[in-house]
């Protein structure tokens, strides 16, 4: 089967397609034939090598997390998917190796793609809707009367979160760039702040819960903008100030301080993904698509969203 491989860290031009051996399958797991893949940012960090301490330098290096695609074979011991059924999912983070024609992922991990949309729709959803799910629900404990600002919310993650925050209920205020605003009112945000003409942190409004969905933040930057139980949740906590505060605000909420900080780590999972499938049946939930590519060109796949501009998700076509 055709995969891409990485045989060293560096550019997008690392990145080759090379014949490759079928995963195998084994008992509890699901061989998918993969139609599309989306990009992540954590692909491009694991192409260059600045997320190694993490993913190991194990050559030749298989990437990708999402897949949509149809089953092909089912281990032994599979009992909610069979040949042919219609598939998504995250694979884990020790497997990976989406961009390729197959790829075999536990069946914990899969859910079957909502009758209205198609494969390319399905491989945008995993990671990032997973991950906006998650920080909403569980970081947050998001509830329906709460107000919730997005930061970032044009992106894969943040796009997810304004329409999960508002299927729940919620009060959205999205924040994006500008070239991003139509787009973002169109996912059904209540209010769209362009970060370029102004400042959120700045202004008096005050949320039950931000989300910076693009680690841009801190929760030092944004502890005005919370209510007395505000709970601030990134994606990235990669700046001294948000691990300080993961440490000091559990010991001032025994003095009674109430605002929390959290940092969401995605965990692939099935259940969590027939969650979001509810809401895409329910046609509360859509990806925001911004274009695609073939698998042979995944390197401008890459070098596109390295740009951090990119509208919604970015797509693989596989096959
Ligand atoms: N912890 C986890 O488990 C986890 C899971 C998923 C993602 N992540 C991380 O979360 C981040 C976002 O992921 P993603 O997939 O949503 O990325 P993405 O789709 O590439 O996000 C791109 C968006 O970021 C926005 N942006 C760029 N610079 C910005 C800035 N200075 N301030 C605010 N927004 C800015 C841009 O929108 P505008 O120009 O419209 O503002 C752009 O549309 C990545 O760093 C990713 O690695 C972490």
């Amino acid at each position: 089967m055709k995969a891409v491989v990485i045989r060293k860290f560096g550019p997008p031009d690392v990145m080759k397609v090379e014949e490759v051996e079928r995963p195998a399958v084994p008992d509890s797991g699901v061989l998918v034939r993969v139609r599309y893949s989306s990009v992540n940012p954590v692909d491009w960090r694991i192409r260059n090598g600045s997320l190694k301490f993490i993913y190991g330098s194990r050559f030749p290096m298989k990437l990708g997390f999402d897949i949509a695609g149809e089953v092909e074979e089912t281990g032994r011991s599979v009992t909610r998917f069979s040949k042919g059924d219609r598939v998504f999912g995250m694979l884990n983070y020790k497997v990976r190796g989406a961009y390729a024609e197959f790829a075999c992922a536990d069946e914990n991990l899969l859910a079957l793609i909502p009758w209205n949309i198609d494969f390319a729709e399905a491989a945008a959803i995993p990671l990032t809707g997973l991950t906006a799910f998650q920080a909403l629900h569980y970081k947050g404990a998001m509830e329906g009367y709460d107000s919730v600002l997005i930061n970032g919310a044009s992106g894969g993650v943040g796009s997810f979160g304004v329409q999960i925050a508002k299927a729940a209920g919620c009060n959205v205020t999205a924040v994006c760039g500008t070239d991003h605003v139509e787009h973002v009112k169109a996912l059904g945000a209540d209010r769209v702040i362009d970060r370029l003409k102004q400042d959120f942190t700045k202004m008096p409004d005050k949320y039950d819960i931000i989300v910076d969905a693009v680690g841009k933040l801190t929760y030092f930057r944004v502890r005005r903008n919370l209510t007395k139980e505000g709970r601030y949740i990134t994606t990235l906590p990669n700046k001294p100030a948000d691990i300080a505060c993961f440490l000091l605000l559990p010991i001032l909420s025994f003095f009674g301080y109430r605002k929390s900080s959290a940092f969401v780590s995605v965990r692939p999972g099935g259940e969590d993904l027939s969650r979001l499938s509810l809401l895409v049946k329910e046609k509360k939930l859509a990806p925001l698509i911004d274009r695609t590519f073939d698998l042979e060109d995944v390197a401008a796949a890459h070098a596109y969203s390295e740009t951090g501009s990119a509208k919604g998700k970015i797509l693989i076509k596989i096959g």
